[in-house]
């Protein structure tokens, strides 16, 4: 066989730093296959998904298509059903196969961040997209977590992701300041390209024990930096960037990266 083509679909993503953990790698690893980034339209997503994954090869789903690429899927992991979102994607036996790894690469996160601490922790989880669906999932298996408060732009769909999992520990909140929480956690898209957090840190009623902030750039998000002036511990997305490729590469090839590889990649 040829080399193998594997690709972040999304839009944009001439940012992403996928392809040069992935490539880093594949090279490491004497794999005969390469990744790209596609910049893709919803109606090119699921025909691309499947075209590649067809010819053995296969890729990451990213904003805005990680719903949408549902349909296009022949079997789905449990994540998955989860959360209604796929990031990664690959072919068994002639079948599509879905996961998102986002779920398996916030839980080693959030272990991290939290290690050593005891429950219950209550976590303020700003957005509605995939990216929070996948925190809220990774929360609701850790047993130390306490109240979930989510927090959307457009209340609406904060409220769908709540009726989603129809978990006693998971709500919708009207208002992120009133919110005493642990830990913050930037699920939302605010803050790419360097541009403003999705909220202000110094309104909230109580300083968070932590925050973590699923978006990276080239510098560290605003969010992340004030978080930092305030004393906060805060990390930003790269960490996820980097657990979440980490399980995709072994979906795809059954093993675990080399060790390190990815991580130096990253800069
Ligand atoms: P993903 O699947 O990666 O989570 P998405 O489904 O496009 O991507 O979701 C993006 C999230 O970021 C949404 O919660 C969005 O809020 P809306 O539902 O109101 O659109 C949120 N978001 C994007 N830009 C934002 C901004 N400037 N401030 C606050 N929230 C923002």
């Amino acid at each position: 066989m040829g080399r193998r083509v594997y690709a972040i679909l999304g839009d944009p993503v001439s940012h992403s730093l996928s392809p040069a953990i992935h490539n880093a790698a594949f090279r490491a690893a004497g794999r005969k296959a390469r990744y790209e980034a596609r910049a893709v339209s919803a109606s090119e997503c699921g025909t691309t998904l499947r075209r590649l994954a067809l010819r053995g090869g296969g890729g990451n789903v990213t904003v805005p298509h990680k719903e949408r690429a549902l349909p296009f899927l022949d079997r789905r992991t449990e994540a998955v059903a989860a959360t209604g979102a796929c990031n990664t994607f690959w072919a068994e036996d002639g079948a599509v196969w879905g996961d998102n790894t986002d779920v398996a690469g916030f839980q080693t996160v959030w272990r991290e961040a939290t290690a050593g601490r005891a429950g219950p922790l209550d976590v303020l989880v700003l957005g509605a997209g995939g990216a929070a669906r996948a925190v809220v999932a990774a929360l609701l298996g850790d047993r130390r977590t306490g109240r979930i408060g989510l927090w959307n732009r457009t209340p609406e769909r904060a409220r769908a992701v709540v009726r989603h999992f129809g978990s006693p520990c998971a709500v919708a909140l009207a208002d992120w300041r009133s919110s005493g929480a642990d830990a913050l956690v930037n699920a939302t898209s605010a803050g790419m390209n360097g541009g403003p957090a999705p909220v202000d840190l110094r309104l909230l009623a109580q300083p968070p024990g932590a925050v973590l902030d699923l978006v990276y750039g080239r510098e560290s998000t605003a969010l992340v930096r004030q978080a930092k002036g305030m004393g906060v511990a805060a990390t930003d997305g790269r960490q996820m960037l980097l657990r979440q490729a980490e399980a995709s590469y072994e979906r795809w090839f059954g093993e675990p990266p080399p060790q390190g590889v990815m991580r130096c990649a990253l800069g």
